[in-house]
């Protein structure tokens, strides 16, 4: 199977990240040829992923390219060391299984991802005294697996995967999610659950209270949680607009 470089807009942060030393920790000695090998690994995972990420809009192979460049440019940002080669495959693969929210299985969802991982990329020739980082870094990135994440790797990764559920991406993704739960949008009668318990099953926008607004404070990094910051307050906009329109607030101070 030849694969081939697929997303050039990745390309350019990586070899800047790798050029000007951030990337020490594994990269000082032969740093072109490692940039060549951290591009064939990179076209490596992105086309199995591509083949085997599940196909609901919030979970496919774009959410986890999306995750790899959060990734490197937390580690960027925070300037942290991490292995690239398992911090890259982590991003790619943590949602190769995703069990839907409902499932009994959702607690294994991420160590099974890990288990899949590791099971696809031996294949590939992926080095075996690094399986166990990607393994845990997978596995500790979700938080109904409870896994305390360990790792440089692992912290990065579930930061970037936590910033993928903020700002306008998030926004979409938790819609996209609730319906496929089936889900109403929100309560009309109360959609911001000042007379009732919070209930995320029925209502997307309960999400936004039970876990979305509180997730710049479970960051493990710098980095993580600035953007986690900003990136939250485009969810409270949208709340904030959501209720401007059911008030029509936008059609009096229209006329
Ligand atoms: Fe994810």
């Amino acid at each position: 199977m030849i694969y081939e470089w697929s997303n050039l807009a990745q390309r350019k942060p990586l070899r800047r990240l790798i050029q000007n030393g951030t990337a020490r920790p594994i990269m000082t000695e032969a740093r072109d040829g490692r940039l060549c090998e951290m591009e064939k690994w990179i076209s490596i995972c992105d086309a199995i992923a591509g083949e085997q990420s599940p196909s609901d809009a919030s979970h496919d192979i774009s959410h986890c390219r999306r995750v790899w460049r959060l990734s490197l440019a937390i580690m960027a940002r925070d300037a942290i060391e991490a292995d690239l080669l398992v911090l890259m495959a982590a991003a790619y693969f943590h949602d190769i299984r995703n069990y839907p929210k409902n499932s009994s299985l959702r607690e294994l969802t991420s160590t099974h991802s890990a288990d899949r991982a590791v099971e696809l990329l031996s294949c590939h020739g992926f080095p075996p005294e690094k399986t166990a980082k990607l393994h845990h870094a997978i596995a500790a990135h979700s938080f109904s697996a409870g896994i305390p994440p360990t790792s440089n790797e692992a912290r990065i990764v579930q930061d970037a995967d936590r910033i993928e559920a903020l700002g306008a991406i998030g926004l979409a993704r938790a819609f996209a999610v609730g319906s496929t739960l089936g889900a109403n949008l929100f309560d009309p009668d109360d959609p911001l659950a000042e007379s009732r318990s919070l209930n995320d099953r029925r209502f997307t926008l309960d999400h936004f209270q039970t876990k979305l607004f509180h997730l710049p404070d479970k960051m493990n990094t710098r980095a993580g949680r600035e953007i986690a910051e900003r990136r939250v307050l485009v969810l409270r906009d949208f709340v904030s607009n959501l209720m401007n329109e059911l008030h029509l607030a936008d059609v009096d101070s229209a006329a």
